[in-house]
């Protein structure tokens, strides 16, 4: 199955590499934080007409459209066309494709791939996880000498204060952060040992769904910030970290 996705998602990230006069080809979902491209729609239309026969039967759960379906049944797709559209917006190349194809609510396989660094990730469930081809895994540093990832749930503005407190309290504990506005990629980071940690108060499963397998496959641990497993169906908080980082959530406060 990976060998037939990815070659879909690295045609789509052609598409993203061909974009131009990004901004009069933008508009505001619900606000100017909120925006979408013709482009986002352009990748997601392209992947929904390749992705679904690979798996007859299965559902199309994209970011902006879509299908009234609940990607816990049987075979989904679960697809965030561009990842990080407000970098894409701002020529900041730092945006990724991503699709998770989960069956009856597991992960089964993730792929992620950043078309401006040409690095796709992938795992498929039980047969770890891939940067261009070659393993990867989660650093081993303990987050004293460590930098993490946070997002700022930019949809979700009432989780601004335990955002910052959380970052705080991390930052108080590491060496560095970076907010870097494309969640699948944050993961990605953590997965292949660039940063020890990601969080954020509130994500989509399009946002987390491939790069969440791929962490555990790189030997890493995904869940909520409550300490749960992450549900496909909704919203929710998303906390990641190698190993050693494991236990950190427990000693603060959340
Ligand atoms: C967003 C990015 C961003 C994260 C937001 C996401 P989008 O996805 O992953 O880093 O902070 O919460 O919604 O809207 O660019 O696909
Ligand atoms: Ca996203
Ligand atoms: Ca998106």
């Amino acid at each position: 199955m990976l060998e037939k996705m990815i070659p879909i998602v690295r045609e789509a990230g052609d598409i993203v590499l061909s974009a131009h006069d990004i901004w009069s080809h933008t508009h505001e979902k619900t606000s100017a934080a909120d925006l979408v491209t013709e482009y986002d729609l352009a990748v997601e239309n392209f992947l929904k007409e390749k992705l679904p026969p690979l798996a007859p039967g299965s559902i199309f759960f994209g970011e902006e459209e879509t299908e009234n379906a609940d990607p816990g049944r049987g075979w989904a797709f679960i697809v965030d066309p561009i990842d990080g559209t407000t970098n894409f917006v701002r020529g900041l190349r730092q945006s990724a494709i991503s699709v998770a194809l989960a069956h009856d609510g597991v992960l089964e396989y993730g792929v992620v791939y950043d078309p401006y660094k040409d690095e796709l990730f992938s795992a498929r469930r039980g047969g770890g996880a891939f940067l261009n081809g070659r393993p990867i895994h989660v650093s081993r540093r303990p987050l004293s000498e460590g930098v993490f990832g946070m997002g700022t749930a930019i949809y979700r503005r009432e989780y601004l204060e335990p955002t910052m407190r959380l970052a705080e309290q991390l930052f108080r504990r590491s060496c560095d952060f970076r907010r870097l506005g494309a969640a699948a990629l944050d993961l990605c980071d953590v997965a292949c040992g660039r940063t020890e940690l990601f969080f954020e108060y509130s994500l989509c499963p399009w946002d987390y769904a491939a790069g969440s397998l791929i962490i555990t496959e790189a030997g890493g641990f995904v869940s909520t910030l409550e300490g749960g497993p992450l549900p496909l169906a909704d919203r929710c908080s998303v906390w990641a970290s190698n190993q050693v980082n494991q236990d950190v959530l427990k000693e603060l406060e959340v």
